[in-house]
Formats: C-alpha cells, structure tokens, sequence
C-alpha cells in the first residue's frame, strides 16, 4: 500500500517548473483555417472538401489551370478514394480555385512543373 501512494505522488507531483521549462513555448501543431483563404464563392466547399484528407498547404501550394484542377480532383478520386463530387459541387470547387490559385507566372515567381 506504501508503495502505491508513493507512486501515486509521484504520478501527480508537478513537473519542475524551472526556468529553462518556461522558456520554451509549448509546441502547437499549425491549425489552418478557412477564414485565412481567400473570400470569395466556394471557399467553405473548397477548404471543407480538401482537407478532409489532408492540409489545404497541399492544394495552396499549387497553381493550375481549371483543366489541371479538374484532372487533379479526378486523380484524388481515383487513387486517393476520394468520394465522387456531384457536378454542381465540382463546378463550384473549380471556380474557387481557378480564381485563387491560378498558374503561377513572372519573373521571380515559382512556377509549377506540372502547369509547363
Ligand atoms: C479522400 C481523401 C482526399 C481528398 C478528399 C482530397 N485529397 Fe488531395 N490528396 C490525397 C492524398 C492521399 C494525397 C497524397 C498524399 C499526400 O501527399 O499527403 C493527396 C495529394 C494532393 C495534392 C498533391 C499532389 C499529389 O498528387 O500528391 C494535391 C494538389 C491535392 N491532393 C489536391 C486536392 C484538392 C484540390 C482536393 C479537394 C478538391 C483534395 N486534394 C481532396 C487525398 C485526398
């Protein structure tokens, strides 16, 4: 019995609070928001859709075409068990990100390989 309330002060002692501990921030994983997106229709599908599965830094990272955008949905669908959108839905997605995340082009500016 001894042993197990000690073990139990143990578990429940404070971790030492010196100063070395305080000045570190506590780690917080980046949680992305949709209000950090361009304003505009089919934001709230667009972001809701994508990161289902994964960080919207995946799709804004890129800058495509409406066709390359189209194709790159058709591949989340076939090879990332994407469920199929309905046509009006698609419609809406496309907009949003033909709008926001066109070709990136311009001196200085990073251009997509895959957009050549
Ligand atoms: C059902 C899950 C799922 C959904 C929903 C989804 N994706 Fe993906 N996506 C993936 C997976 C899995 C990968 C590859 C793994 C990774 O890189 O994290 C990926 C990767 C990507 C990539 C990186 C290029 C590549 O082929 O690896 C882009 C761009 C992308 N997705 C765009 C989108 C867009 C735009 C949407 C919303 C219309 C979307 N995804 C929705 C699963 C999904």
């Amino acid at each position: 019995m001894r042993a197990l309330a000690l073990a139990a002060l143990i578990l429940v002692a404070p971790p030492a609070q010196g100063a070395f501990a305080q000045a570190q921030p506590a780690f917080e994983a980046k949680q992305e928001d949709v209000e950090t997106l361009p304003d505009g229709p089919g934001r709230d599908e667009t972001f809701y859709g994508c990161t289902a599965c994964h960080n919207f830094s995946l799709v804004s990272a890129q800058g495509m075409t409406r066709r390359q955008w189209e194709d790159t949905i058709h591949l989340m669908v076939e090879r990332h068990n994407m469920p199929e959108l309905a046509e009006a839905e698609q419609k809406v997605m496309l907009d949003y990100l033909e709008k926001h995340y066109p070709p990136r082009t311009g001196r200085g500016g990073w251009r997509n390989p895959f957009a050549q």
